[in-house]
């Protein structure tokens, strides 16, 4: 689970929020599966919108210019950014994300990401929690942060009692499917970064890199 900061700057954020307002919204429940339209209870920007394919592009440039995102996602492929809104009384229940999305194209969800538009203090409530083996996390970030998690847990958004919450969310398939490898490989890129800083382009650091590419060669689903 990572949260990353400042994944939007002020200005981006602005800007973001502008091509939002008085965009048209519609239920959530469209897009959810026949178990969590049980559970979601949120609306979601219209992609019949205007700005909606601006939005699109803004966020996922912001997503790949991000290095840390990039490092620790290792992505693939995107579904496209959902938009989603709520108002006082809404929330999002336990629910766990479809493996599959899309039609024709479609993606399986490694990852998922929340990034939060709005901030904290523009609402009551409004978490997200994500249930782990270690229990469960909160999160409620800055506006512009996001957190990225396993797409294999369950978690809900816990009801906005008051003020808007405005967050994008997607889901990412990883170049590298299973957690453990892209968890060594996000290690060993940390440490080949901090040992070229520290030393230069040495035999040592060459020999490392090998390494990393090799496990890339055997691990990548490109
Ligand atoms: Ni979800």
């Amino acid at each position: 689970m990572f949260c990353i900061a400042d994944v939007l700057s002020a200005e981006q954020l602005r800007e973001v929020r502008r091509l939002l307002a008085e965009q048209p919204y519609q239920s959530g429940s469209k897009t959810a599966g026949w178990a969590a339209t049980l559970v979601k209870n949120n609306e979601q920007l219209d992609p019949k919108g205007k700005h909606f394919e601006k939005l699109q592009q803004l966020i996922v440039a912001a997503l790949a210019a991000n290095e840390v995102f990039t490092l620790a996602a290792m992505p693939k492929a995107l579904r496209p950014i959902t938009f989603s809104r709520y108002t006082s009384g809404m929330g999002y229940g336990d629910h766990v994300d479809n493996a599959l999305m899309g039609e024709g194209n479609r993606i399986r969800s490694d990852l998922s990401f929340t990034l939060f538009l709005s901030a904290p203090g523009d609402y009551e409530g409004g978490e997200l929690m994500i249930e782990d083996t270690l229990g469960t996390h909160d999160h409620k970030l800055d506006a512009g942060a996001l957190v990225l998690y396993p797409s294999d847990t369950v978690h809900r958004v816990a009801t906005v009692t008051s003020g808007v919450r405005q967050v994008a969310v997607g889901w990412v398939q990883s170049l590298i499917r299973d957690p453990r490898q892209r968890q060594i490989l996000f290690d060993l890129e940390v440490l080949r970064r901090q040992l070229f800083q520290q030393t230069g382009k040495t035999a040592q650091f060459d020999s490392l890199s090998k390494s990393c590419s090799n496990l890339w060669r055997m691990w990548a689903e490109p």
